[in-house]
């Protein structure tokens, strides 16, 4: 077992076509968003496992002791098959939580006590450590929190269980695991997913683990070859919603209509590879044309997503809005609520934007501004200022930057240029995601680290890192 504190942090995304479709085999285009996971592990000695989770207010502690006298034999260490629902209810024993719990704060606690378990079998003894996860990403809201979530807790864990080596070397200030580590870290990541949203994908999580730009199809992962870099406005209707309810909606329609549905599905198929197909050639040679077939390849499948079931009036809301600034929007994730994406053509004058983001706040939506292709699964040192031995950060030794509100309240968000490695290309002009612009609050954990400021430090620290190319957009320089 590691000795150290170890501080990873993972991405959220947006699907820019293929959600639900990618459930029953058909490709998604996705991309990392620059709105990040972070979590710090912290291996002790008092006999004691501890999650705290301050965006959904979640702090929960267990006896190592007595989880280790549960007969946990049912998770086999390695085993990375999908849990059956026998498992899940022996799952929900172990923690103490009724039968019928579904909410996402007892299914968070859930993923993390299968993935602690289940990943720190292979110790002699289960160890005694402290997790604190925090987010820039809303939850529920279709942008892969819990996907973020579950990649976190799978890298920390597997590194902390030295099944994986920590790529963090000295001297460096972040890093990122090998391909084989990273493959490892999807696997359980997914599994997570699962005790979460019971039948994901694994798009999410692929995204959040790899990074950048790709295609993903029935856990087939490739990078999007060098797509052009496209703008677009990333808008939160703030309406929450269930992504296993609606996924179990799409099937329930597909099981009721197959005639219907099934060549909705297909449909939505095309698009993503006549997507996928037009910005190799925008790369290549972008051209005006080819945005107004981007915008049709929108508006086709936010018609077919409503026609799936998933739509909601806020979204329609959101695509009339745009629409009469003559822009494109569809749903992104889930959909049912949550957020959308809408195409900004570079043709666009910056008024014409501004106007629409005003007329879209005023609708109450969220709109920010970030960049999209961030890196994925990174391990951080920990700031200078945090102590090694142990101790929470405490308010005398944290002195970070000052976070202040977003001054705008709508952000577009850029998809740049990404190789085929599937990592963004190091882009020296590429700008750094200022640490004054989060579009959410940041939630602190509660006792003595909310006093320091520690997590905003840490994803100001982030940040800083990534402006100075410490963590470049390729995640290590
Ligand atoms: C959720 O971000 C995307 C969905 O397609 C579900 C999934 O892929 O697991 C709706």
């Amino acid at each position: 077992m590691l000795s150290e504190v170890l501080l990873v942090s993972a991405p959220g995304k947006v699907i820019l076509h293929g959600e639900h479709a990618v459930v029953h085999g058909k490709v998604a285009l996705a991309v990392a968003l620059n709105l990040r996971t972070f979590l710090r592990l912290q291996p002790h000695s008092n006999g004691k496992v501890g999650l705290n989770l301050p965006n959904i207010g979640i702090q929960r502690v267990w006896d190592v002791a007595k989880l280790q006298m549960l007969d946990t034999s049912f998770l086999k260490q390695g085993d990375v098959t999908a849990l059956t629902p026998e498992q899940m209810e022996k799952l929900k024993e172990v923690a103490g939580f009724p039968e019928d719990c579904a909410d996402h704060e007892h299914l968070a606690v859930l993923s993390f006590l299968y993935l602690y378990l289940s990943i720190c079998q292979s110790q002699r003894a289960l160890p005694s450590l402290d997790i604190a996860v925090w987010s820039e990403l809303p939850t529920g809201a279709g942008l892969g929190s819990s996907a973020a979530y579950s990649v976190c807790l799978a890298a920390a864990l597997l590194t902390a269980c030295k099944e994986i080596p920590n790529p963090l070397k000295d001297g460096e200030a972040a890093s990122r695991w090998t391909e084989e580590s990273l493959e490892l870290i999807n696997k359980w990541a997914f599994q997570g997913e699962r005790v979460i949203h019971g039948n994901p994908s694994g798009v999410d999580n692929a995204v959040s683990t790899w990074g950048g730009a790709l295609r993903y199809q029935q856990g087939k992962i490739s990078s999007l070859n060098r797509p052009p870099a496209l703008k677009i406005l990333l808008t939160n209707t703030k309406v929450p919603r269930s992504t296993k309810a609606l996924v179990a909606g799409v099937r329930s329609r597909l099981l009721k209509f197959p005639e219907i549905v099934a060549p909705l599905l297909t449909s939505i198929d095309a698009i993503s590879l006549e997507c996928e197909r037009l910005l190799g050639e925008m790369a290549a040679a972008p051209a005006p044309e080819h945005y107004l077939v981007l915008e049709e390849l929108i508006d086709m499948n936010q018609h077919h997503l409503n026609a799936l079931g998933v739509g909601h009036a806020s979204l329609d809301r959101l695509c009339q809005v745009t629409m009469a600034h003559g822009l494109h929007s569809k749903l992104t994730g889930a959909g049912g609520g949550g957020c959308g994406i809408t195409l900004l053509r570079p043709d666009l004058e910056r008024p014409e934007v501004e106007a629409m983001k005003q007329a879209l706040t005023s609708c109450g939506f969220d709109c920010w501004e970030t960049s999209i292709g961030a890196p994925g699964v990174s391990v951080t040192r920990p700031p200078p200022w945090t102590p090694l031995s142990g101790k929470p950060w405490m308010a005398s030794e944290m002195k970070p930057p000052r976070h202040e509100a977003p001054s705008r309240s709508s952000w577009a968000l850029e998809l740049s240029s990404v190789p085929a490695s599937g990592h963004p290309a190091p882009d020296a002009d590429r700008e750094a995601p200022s640490p004054s612009v989060t579009p959410f609050p940041l939630a602190m954990p509660p006792g003595p680290q909310s006093e320091s400021g520690g997590p905003e430090a840490m994803s100001v620290f982030y940040n800083v890192l990534w402006s100075r190319r410490a963590v470049g957009p390729c995640g290590v320089l």
